[in-house]
């Protein structure tokens, strides 16, 4: 069998989608469907501080925040989301300790090559915000190899942001389309937000709905600077290592009672 032929094989096989129309958390019950976020954001932070907590080396901590990236992309799946984009490796953790960033690349290699059969299982399809340059190329392989045999999934896109900061993305856009200003294919004056979202990393996806950042600080680190403008905010105390379902429910549940008015006067007719 060709390449080609055993991939598409193997999503046969396994691209059954796991999204389950009638699953609804017990506390999420009371909360209509269209009052849930459709694409979240998060910012996995404070595995350093659950390793530094039990005495362990930080790497620790990482190898922790993976297991709870699995449960929490099959729970987003099992819920039927849009999307969900995981702020994975900022252009700024380069300035880490070598052996920390060398161990978090080998980590997301072998967490792609570990978690590919859940990913085509799910029915997700995988994306990738970020850099290329910089990363090694056996990662990049494995990133490439997954965005390929999850092409075809047409439930949840799985975005990973690897070497992605929100300025370098809205920077490199706009060099981007000052270069096609130059070449006379395009119009200056017909550069609006439309056609600069084009320009970014996540051209076609959804902006995030609603932004959540663990182990409690309030900022957002560089992340999604352009599509969190009208993402609803949630910080939880809890480190990424320890974040569960119900924590994910409890954001949720909190999100469907904001108001979001998109700078208008009422909230959204369909409330
Ligand atoms: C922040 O914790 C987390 C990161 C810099 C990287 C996020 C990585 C993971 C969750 C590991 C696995 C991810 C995938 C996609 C397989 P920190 O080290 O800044 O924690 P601290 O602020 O407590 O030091």
């Amino acid at each position: 069998m060709g390449k080609a032929k055993r991939q598409s094989h193997l999503l046969d096989t396994l691209n059954k989608t796991m999204a389950d129309p009638a699953y609804i958390p017990e506390s999420l019950a009371d909360v209509p469907r269209h009052r849930w976020p459709r694409h979240i954001a998060m910012i996995m932070d404070g595995n350093g501080r659950w390793a530094q907590a039990r005495g362990l080396p930080r790497i620790e901590g990482h190898r922790r925040g993976a297991e709870t990236v699995r449960l929490i992309t099959e729970e987003c799946a099992r819920l039927a989301l849009a999307q969900l984009t995981l702020f994975a490796f900022s252009s700024e953790n380069w300035r880490r300790p070598r052996e920390e960033v060398d161990f978090l690349m080998e980590l997301y290699r072998l967490h792609l090559i570990q978690e590919r059969p859940t990913i085509l299982k799910n029915n997700i399809r995988f994306r990738t915000i970020g850099r290329r340059e910089g990363i090694p190329a056996e990662v990049l392989a494995e990133v490439d190899r997954t965005i390929e045999m999850s092409a075809g999934s047409t439930g949840m896109t799985l975005c990973l942001a690897v070497n992605y900061g929100g300025r370098q993305e809205i920077a490199d856009a706009a060099r981007r389309l000052a270069a096609e200003a130059a070449r006379g294919s395009l119009d200056p004056a017909a550069i609006n937000d439309e056609t600069f979202a084009r320009a970014l990393d996540t051209a076609g996806m959804p902006d995030p709905d609603l932004l959540i950042r663990t182990a409690g600080e309030m900022r957002l680190s560089n992340f999604l600077l352009w599509q969190t403008s009208y993402a609803e905010i949630w910080v939880t105390e809890t480190l990424w290592p320890d974040f569960r379902e119900p924590n994910l429910w409890a954001a949720m549940h909190d999100f469907s009672k904001r108001e979001r008015r998109f700078g208008a006067l009422k909230p959204d007719a369909a409330d």
